[in-house]
């Protein structure tokens, strides 16, 4: 069992909501959300649902080669979501509703149209040159080594005038700046800087852990066959090979802690969190560091897990294993490279699986739309456009970064009527959008509502231990959050039938995603297919 502590960092009893700022709320009529349309809805997220933060996905200059993450300004806002007053409204009235802001930092590459690569890549000598990674052909013309871009092909790319190759982990359009010349990692906290003086209360930083590479370019090898189930997003042929030298060199722990300076030479607790993707556990919570680095690194175990409570909880107690003793937990169940939950787990499962993660221990992140159970839009092959699926099939990303339907009829509520948003919004929309589901109390976004309202209102769900309740029907996940004198216990069915548990003495029923339940029994509670229960325990016995 671990044990409550007490914490007043405000990130770690906030929850976040992630938005993808192309698909919240279009106030111009271009079909794309921007952010005048994100602070449109800053009271829903506020009041309407009880969220504390909210991260927004990339709104720099942007060619949009990666819809953002090819960052051509790191300090301005792309004409097409707004101004930088724009984001300091947005700033101002999240402050006033008292949700803090958390925007994307993309760090491992710029744009290639970046003026840093314009210079860097117009002759060998410029000064700007050593800001990317530049390497000399093999004798043979090849790239410098093996390594591979998870969006296909190699990582490389030749760039005929200057006779050189140059690392995209990414798309070619997204060259790696190279973070072990000092003048790089200079300009980048002073990009941090820009937004944290404008007063931003965070960053999440962009698969975090490739900005320091081996110095010595050295090939990768191989991968070994798995060994048990993939806890992770499957690459097709990209997880052939081990990528212990193309990313998460040890040196970026140093970069880390200095960064980590640069927070904290604002007050306010200016938080870190890193999208980092990583196998091994052991090796996962090392990006703790010793309190020092970024104050966590995401958590994706249960994105890929398969909706059964072995899976989930082996996940659980493996993150429960390795967190350190002042390091924090943290749990995602979607973003904007997964596909939705609500078609992952199965549409039948997305109120339990909100109960699961507003009620494990650590910070929750809720992609939007997922409050109200958005399934994975069917995008015509005419209308894909995320470069990934373009290039490597089934790995297309736009069915999870379709626009939010908000009301029925057209336009939804999103864009003006007449408007073809940028993606499509799916044939669901007019059943499944906010103001219809508003209007049910038996809807998910009423279950994310009440969760959010309850789990306020509670120390053992904010901060309290967590304790697995075993002797439990094999598909039922039963856990106790303590804290002090309160307790909360949780109840998740994960099977198509009735399942009993135990009722605990003295026990009332705070939630139950099955429309009508009122009470715990004497003699204990019977479980409705994929029904999760929150319980008030009362006081440790
Ligand atoms: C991770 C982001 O989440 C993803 O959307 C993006 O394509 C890559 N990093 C490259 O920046």
């Amino acid at each position: 069992m671990t044990s409550a502590r007490s914490h007043t960092e405000w990130w770690k009893s906030a929850v976040i909501y992630h938005v993808y700022p192309r698909s919240f709320q279009d106030t111009t009529g271009s079909g794309v959300g921007d952010l005048n349309g994100i602070t449109r809805r800053l009271e829903y997220l506020s009041k309407t649902l009880g969220i504390d933060a909210v991260w927004i996905s990339p709104f720099y200059p942007s060619p949009m080669a990666d819809f953002g993450y090819d960052v051509a300004d790191y300090t301005d806002v792309d004409p097409l979501f707004g101004t930088l007053e724009d984001f300091d409204r947005l700033l101002d009235e999240a402050h006033r509703l008292g949700l803090k802001v958390i925007v994307d930092w993309v760090p491992n590459h710029s744009s290639d149209q970046h003026p840093w690569f314009l210079e860097s890549r117009a002759s060998r000598t410029n000064t700007r040159r050593d800001w990317y990674m530049w390497a000399d052909p093999k004798p043979d013309g090849s790239p410098p080594n093996n390594w591979l871009s998870p969006f296909g092909g190699p990582a490389w790319e030749f760039d005929e005038p200057t006779g050189q190759y140059y690392l995209h982990s990414f798309l070619r359009e997204q060259p790696d700046l190279n973070w072990r010349n000092p003048e790089v990692e200079a300009a980048m906290f002073d990009t941090l800087r820009f937004w944290l003086d404008r007063g931003v209360d965070g960053f999440r930083i962009d698969v975090a852990h490739y900005i320091m590479k081996d110095p010595n370019l050295t090939d990768i090898l191989p991968a070994p066959p798995p060994t048990h189930e993939a806890d992770f997003k499957p690459l097709g042929g990209y997880d052939a090979w081990e990528h212990v030298n193309d990313k998460g060199h040890p040196d970026v722990h140093a970069v880390f802690r200095r960064l980590r300076h640069v927070l904290d030479e604002y007050d306010g607790d200016r938080f870190a969190v890193g999208e980092i993707h990583i196998f091994d556990w052991h090796e996962w919570a090392t990006y703790y560091g010793n309190g020092d680095e970024l104050h966590m690194p995401f958590n994706f175990s249960l994105v890929w897990a398969e909706w059964n409570a072995t899976a989930i909880r082996r996940r659980i107690e493996a993150l429960e294993a390795v967190i350190p003793e002042d390091g924090w937990p943290n749990y995602v169940l979607g973003n904007h490279d997964e596909q939705r939950l609500a078609t992952r787990y199965g549409p039948q499962n997305a109120p339990a699986a909100a109960v699961l993660l507003l009620t494990l221990r650590g910070q929750p992140t809720i992609y939007y739309g997922d409050e109200i159970a958005r399934r994975e839009t069917p995008v015509p092959p005419e209308l894909q456009i995320d470069p990934w699926g373009l290039r490597v099939p089934g790995m297309g990303r736009d069915g999870c970064r379709t626009p939010m339907p908000w009301t029925p009829g057209p336009g939804h509520g999103f864009t003006l009527p007449d408007v073809e948003p940028w993606l499509p919004f799916g044939g669901d929309a007019d059943e499944r959008n906010v103001e219809t589901q508003l209007t049910d109390t038996a809807s998910v976004v009423n279950t994310y509502r009440r969760l959010l309202h309850i789990r306020r209102g509670r120390r053992s769900l904010l901060s309290g231990s967590i304790q697995f309740i075993d002797d439990l029907p094999a598909d039922v996940l039963g856990f106790v959050r303590a804290d002090g004198q309160e307790r909360t216990v949780v109840f998740i069915n994960f099977a198509d039938e009735t399942r009993p548990v135990r009722a605990l003495p003295g026990s009332a029923m705070l939630l139950s995603t099955e429309n009508g339940r009122g009470h715990v029994g004497t003699n204990g509670l019977v479980l409705s297919p994929h029904e999760a229960v929150v319980i008030d325990a009362g006081p440790v016995q």
